[in-house]
């Protein structure tokens, strides 16, 4: 750190002091981490943002300086000023940035008192994550929080620095606007002076970017907030940050390679080790059938298979009636394991999660398979699927029938459990793109499409078939998370009126929701496409955090609560009578 500007609080920072300072007059401030009393010395560990320095209060230079510090306790702040010593050789502390040197209190005064912290500042002991959060300005002060900020930090001026250089323009679009579909539900802010009328909060800013690239910006980016009202999960908040890039005159090469070069920069700075760019791109279809995922985990291997044509005819019924109704059997070979009746009856509960019934597990033994399963497949039939997935003596294969969908899916968690369960993550990190994405999906509420980016993706194949085409969509897959998402644009009127016809709005909807796109696209808008990364998944994974709450300086709960300032909570009758709102039902929360 630069040295910080000479006050009468401090004149260093606690955490740069060391042996080349020694015999220095030095002031410091910051906060009281721990106390010692130690042969009639009071020994601190004085706390600032750069680190910590020992401070020595010794009784012969004053009563009033000594009960001051008998009177500290942590958390309490104060300023110290007096001579840098260096520490004698059997008290030099290596395990401390500035265990060589003390500094000898001359003059302190207290700034601050502190009540005693409901949990303690100095360790990284587990804590509870509703009180963590409740005093999350004290949580904030821990080892850990603090370098995990400043490493948030540094991405998001990282990525910056990269796209500056690369001419993009930091441009800000609003937070009070229409809605913006990404497949949640939106945030609504009522308007006073329009009474009966909506905001909706952005659950990202596509569209605007888009009309940035209308408007001859060429290249946009911004770290945005964005808001969804979803059901929340370890990598998901109601509102999240997002990097959002936007390019003109591109194809997905071009937004591939500056993402990668973008990412790249953060994985650098923050000592995140992948194999260099380009990272691989695997298609949709590849990523469902190999990893039962479209965010798959290549870290380790445990790859699945189709084997439906090896075991058609079989006399098991299970995998008969499921065949015959169009679906499939998938299969991974968990190589030799040890696992228990129970044991195996636990990974039914993994594959129904995704709607799949149940794991059929087979031993292989004797060049045949052992176990009750067996007797209903013939020699042939067990030979071709041995050669299919690579099993040798001692394997242990794990068979999911069903649709092909929910197959894929079922078999896909269940070899995420196996990889974990059996230790066979290694060190070290995997990058990838999946492309090819299939443009729409049945959307189960209404029965219809639905895009399965947004409605603003290029698609790629034939429009007559909608349920063919795939879109000129990418996403960004690093260990598993899905990191980033983006696509080509639709730039012309006709095909973006069609694709909103596919997911059923008609005209007179999509002019009502998007008139102004729809008009836009009239006025020369240029090929573009581009990405938008999630800021919170990147700085969680390069963090080593399994929650995104863990790098964002003020999450919500799992239930979208704040209970620092205990957001969100009833409005008063006068607000509500101004924006002409009656509720319907009284508020959940105080
Ligand atoms: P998408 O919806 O895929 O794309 O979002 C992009 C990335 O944002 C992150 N993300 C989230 N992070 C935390 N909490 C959430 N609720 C949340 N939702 C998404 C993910 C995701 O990969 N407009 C498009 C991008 C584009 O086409 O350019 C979009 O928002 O890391």
């Amino acid at each position: 750190m630069q040295p910080p500007q000479a006050n009468r609080y401090r004149d260093s920072w606690c955490g740069e002091l060391g042996s080349d300072d020694v015999g220095r007059q030095v002031r410091v401030a910051g906060w009281v981490r721990r106390r010692r009393d130690h042969g009639g010395l009071i020994f601190i560990d004085l706390r600032d943002r750069s680190g910590i320095v020992q401070i020595v209060f010794h009784p012969e230079r004053g009563d009033e300086l000594f009960a001051l510090a008998e009177q500290l306790r942590p958390e309490h702040v104060i300023t110290v000023s007096g001579e840098l010593l260096a520490r004698s050789a059997e008290n030099v502390n290596s395990e401390m940035a500035t265990g060589a040197v003390e500094l000898t209190v001359a003059d302190a005064e207290a700034l601050a008192s502190s009540q005693t912290p409901p949990f303690a500042i100095d360790e990284d002991g587990p804590v509870d994550e509703m009180t963590r959060l409740r005093y999350r300005w004290l949580d904030l002060r821990r080892d850990s929080m603090q370098k995990t900020m400043i490493t948030r930090a540094l991405i998001t001026q990282t990525l910056r620095e990269q796209l500056v250089a690369r001419d993009f323009l930091e441009i800000e679009t609003p937070i009070l606007t229409r809605s913006t579909p990404e497949g949640a539900r939106d945030f609504l802010v009522p308007s006073r002076i329009n009474t009966g009328a909506w905001y909706a909060l952005p659950q990202s800013p596509q569209l605007f970017k888009q009309l940035l690239m209308m408007a001859g910006y060429e290249r946009y980016f911004q770290i945005a907030r964005c808001f969804r009202d979803e059901d929340l999960r370890a990598d998901r908040q109601p509102e999240f940050t997002q990097l959002d890039i936007e390019m003109a005159f591109v194809d997905e090469d071009q937004v591939i390679e500056v993402s990668e070069a973008a990412i790249t920069a953060v994985f650098a700075q923050t000592g995140f080790e992948t194999a260099p760019a380009p990272w691989p791109r695997i298609g949709y279809d590849e990523a469902m059938l190999r990893y039962g995922s479209d965010r798959p985990d290549l870290r380790f291997g445990l790859e699945i298979k189709d084997v439906s044509e090896q075991l058609r005819g079989s006399e098991f019924k299970v995998f008969e009636s499921v065949l015959s109704g169009g679906g499939a059997v998938r299969a991974l070979n968990a190589g030799r394991r040890e696992m228990s009746r129970s044991e195996l009856d636990s990974l039914n509960e993994v594959v129904q999660v995704h709607g799949a019934k149940a794991v059929a597990p087979i031993t292989v033994g004797d060049g045949g398979w052992t176990g009750n399963l067996a007797k209903f497949f013939s020699a042939q039939q067990i030979a071709a699927v041995n050669e299919e997935l690579g099993a040798t003596d001692g394997d242990l294969l794990c068979f999911v029938a069903d649709s092909e969908n929910v197959a894929a899916v079922a078999i896909g968690a269940l070899r995420l459990n196996l990889g974990a369960r059996f230790d066979l993550i290694p060190e070290g990190h995997c990058a990838c793109w999946v492309v090819d994405f299939p443009m729409f999906e049945a959307d189960e509420e209404s029965g219809g499409l639905t895009a399965l980016h947004h409605p603003f993706t290029a698609p790629q194949g034939d429009l007559d078939d909608p349920e063919s085409l795939r879109s000129r969509a990418y996403d960004l897959v690093v260990d598993g998370i899905e990191l980033g998402g983006g696509s080509i644009r639709i730039n012309s009127p006709d095909l973006q009126s069609r694709v909103f016809d596919a997911i059923g709005l008609d005209g007179e909807e999509a002019q009502a929701r998007f008139g102004f796109l729809l008009e836009a696209l009239e006025y020369g808008a240029p090929p573009h496409g581009g990405i938008a990364f999630g800021l919170d998944r990147i700085a969680a994974l390069v963090c080593g955090h399994d929650s995104i709450r863990d790098v964002i300086a003020f999450p919500k709960t799992a239930t979208g609560a704040d209970p620092l300032t205990g957001a969100p909570a009833a409005a008063d009758e006068r607000q509500l009578r101004d924006l002409g709102i009656k509720p319907h039902v009284p508020p959940a929360v105080g």
